[in-house]
């Protein structure tokens, strides 16, 4: 015993041993400097013996970062102007094509100087002299150094003040280009990292531009290894629940640049919004608002003057060693490590301006949701961890399309009991969805959440849409069209990371790949007999005709009713992963009847099957069927989407349901032979 004791106590030292060898942990190996700042005349330099951040003096760019006995991590290739920035996309609201601004500072502050911590603000200044030339926003960008830090923060305080012109967001984001000769290596997730090409990889000779230009295939690449693959910044994009921290790893030497977001309360969008992460440049970024997978719904729109204030950030830019070369591994451990403890200091303390919220301001709330859905069980159900946030007051479902406010979301247990804690104080709506079943939540009330207080909501009971039993069902409602049928991509089109992965749809040209599949007709799925998982295409997409152009296409779905209600009316819930510039026509049993039994008109713009996502916005359509327009024995659906001008159209499924009228019981039979 007492030997087996030792032995185990051997390995556990080793283990200990070799872990800290190979990390550095610069706080502790160079001494436990203070912070300091030097502001010379046309730049500013924060250092704490990590690391040193040097911003240009006034506008505020990241001009260097110095690390680890590397001189800048930053590419010295660029313009000053052109190595870390924030910067933004807007549009008056009288004009549509938005306008690039970078937000430079035109004065400069020290906020607070200590051995502890150095903040220092770069404050942009609206005036009417810059009407309809910069965005009518007063800008505040802030950096904050910390004693014993591996690396520094940067936020922002946008403002726009009563009666300021009218004018929409359509991005902004902090971008940070990294050293080409140094980060080779991106990591955004434990099963998406790689190698990447080169930023000159990109360029003509030695790459050729697919449908659209972010998307190209490397012919000649600097790295031979990468020939014939896919490269396009849209591949690595994220939801912003997974996308707390992504960066790029150095090999020699052995150091990482990260950007850790450890609250998403300040994105547009909610947790499902996707979002850009990194990509070849080497490009980091932190999105805060964009129309990426939602297309103009998530940008936030200012009218009649109204008054806005909103804090972006703080995100964390952490930089971390190894003492051996090429340890991606290590490197990308040590910074989820990092992310994980930003995460628990969230709020941080730390912040000079008063416009961001601390701890002590802040209110929770909590409560226990159930969902009731009598047709599945007679007791409550609650075992599937509901999504539980609060955002502004709005409809059902609004949260995916809100950007003004801020939004707080957390996992309910399985119980569903939640807590959402560190609210900022402010009037909102408590929404909800439940994977498992359609449709939103929203709380009847409006939640004031003022400093220091706890509200507990009690029980709460979402009853998901539904009139009569099940006849039957296509996928999971889980607002993807991951359970679908997702192709292999064409063996010219691959990005090797995404093969045999568990996110097999970010690849180039899925689309194309129905035709392939189905060259004589459209998709028939018969209940009963298909399996969606590889019998339902993830995407309704256009069919190319041969002579270059799109068609539409007519889906069917095949089921058979022993009998029909004369006096009920059924339904059809359709439940929309995707949508882009679409129209989706419903028709039973009638392919030529028009108008159509049902259409949804022109809806989405998210663009989601061209940026290689599985979902975009979430829809539900709830449609009456008629039992005059059933047959006893086979029925069919025709699902139409009638907007074909060009292949990126189209619509992905995420869940359909028929139900038979209420009060009814579902036949079992009701399926094919
Ligand atoms: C909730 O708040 C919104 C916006 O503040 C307001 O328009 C709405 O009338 C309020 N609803 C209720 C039920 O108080
Ligand atoms: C694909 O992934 C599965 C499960 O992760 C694995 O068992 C299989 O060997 C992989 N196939 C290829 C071709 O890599
Ligand atoms: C349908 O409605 C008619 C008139 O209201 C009634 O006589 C008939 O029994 C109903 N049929 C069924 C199947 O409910």
């Amino acid at each position: 015993m007492a030997l087996a004791l030792t032995a185990l106590h051997g390995i556990i030292f080793v283990a200990i041993l070799t872990s800290f060898a190979c990390l550095n942990y610069p706080g502790l190996a160079i001494g436990d400097a203070g912070v300091t700042v030097h502001v010379e005349r046309e730049y500013v330099v924060l250092d704490n013996g990590i690391v040193q951040l040097t911003l240009s003096k006034p506008g505020g760019s990241i001009t260097g970062v110095k690390y680890h006995g590397v001189d800048n991590v930053m590419e010295a290739m660029e313009k000053e102007d052109r190595r870390g920035y924030w910067d933004l996309v807007w549009n008056p609201s009288d004009r549509d094509s938005g306008m690039f601004q970078k937000v430079y500072g035109t004065e400069f502050d020290v906020v607070q100087q200590d051995a502890n911590q150095v903040e220092v603000s770069f404050r942009t200044k609206w005036e009417p002299s810059h009407l309809g030339k910069l965005v009518p926003l007063n800008i505040d960008k802030r950096f904050v150094m910390l004693r014993g830090s591996s690396g520094f923060y940067t936020y922002a305080i946008y403002e726009h003040l009563q009666g300021w012109p009218d004018f929409n967001l359509g991005e902004t984001r902090v971008a940070f280009k990294l050293r080409k000769d140094k980060f080779q290596y991106m990591a955004i997730a434990d099963k998406r990292q790689r190698i990447m090409p080169m930023p000159d990889d990109r360029s003509d000779g030695r790459s050729e531009t697919l449908g659209y230009p972010e998307a190209v295939r490397l012919t000649d690449p600097i790295n031979a290894a990468l020939r014939g693959e896919v490269d396009d910044k849209y591949q690595h994009s994220s939801e912003n629940k997974d996308s707390l921290v992504h960066g790029w790893i150095s090999s020699d030497p052995s150091v990482g640049f990260w950007l850790i977001t450890p609250s998403n309360e300040f994105k547009a969008g909610g947790p499902l919004k996707q979002d850009l992460t990194s990509h070849v440049g080497p490009t980091t970024l932190a999105m805060f608002v964009s129309s990426h997978y939602s297309g103009v719904d998530t940008v936030p729109k200012f009218r009649n003057g109204e008054y806005w204030k909103k804090v972006f950030g703080p995100v964390f830019i952490y930089l971390n060693s190894a003492s051996e070369k090429s340890a991606p591994k290590l490197l990308w451990e040590d910074a989820k490590k990092q992310m994980q403890v930003e995460v628990e200091k969230w709020p941080y303390e730390f912040p000079g301006s008063e416009d961001f919220h601390k701890s002590e301001q802040r209110g929770s709330v909590s409560g226990r949701l159930l969902v009731q859905d009598k047709y599945i069980s007679k007791e409550y159900i609650n075992e599937n961890s509901a999504f539980v946030g609060l955002a502004s007051p709005g409809e059902a479902g609004s949260w995916q399309r809100e950007s003004k406010g801020y939004q707080f979301w957390v996992r309910a247990d399985v119980n569903g009991n939640f807590f959402v804690k560190n609210v900022r104080t402010g009037v909102y709506n408590l929404y909800a969805w439940v994977p498992g079943f359609i449709g939103d939540y929203k709380s009847s009330i409006n939640i004031t959440v003022t400093s220091g207080n706890h509200i507990n909501l009690g029980i709460l009971v979402y009853n998901p849409p539904r009139d009569g039993p099940t006849l039957w069902e296509i996928g999971i409602p889980d607002r993807s069209a991951a359970e679908f049928f997702v192709p292999d991509p064409d063996p010219k089109y691959i990005n090797r990371l995404y093969v045999n992965h568990s996110d097999r749809f970010r690849q180039y040209g899925l689309w194309d790949r129905y035709a392939d599949l189905y060259p004589d007709g459209d998709l028939i799925y018969t209940i009963g007999v298909s399996d969606y998982r590889k019998d339902w295409f993830y995407a309704q997409v256009t069919r190319k005709d041969g002579q270059g152009s799109e068609q539409a296409t007519t889906w069917q779905i095949r089921f058979r009713l022993d009998s029909v209600h004369p006096n009920g009316t059924y339904k059809l819930r359709v439940a929309l992963a995707a949508a882009h510039l679409s129209e989706l026509q419903v028709r039973f049993n009638n392919p030529r009847v028009q108008p159509a039994d049902f259409t949804t008109k022109l809806i989405g713009r998210d663009n989601s099957i061209a940026r290689q996502g599985i979902h975009g916005l979430y829809w539900l359509f709830s449609i009456d069927v008629d039992s005059s327009w059933l047959l006893e024995g086979d029925n069919v659906i025709f699902l139409t989407q009638t907007r074909c001008q060009s292949p990126f159209r189209g619509v992905m499924y995420d869940y359909i349901r028929m139900e038979a009228p209420a009060g009814t019981v579902a036949s079992t039979d009701a399926v094919a032979e």
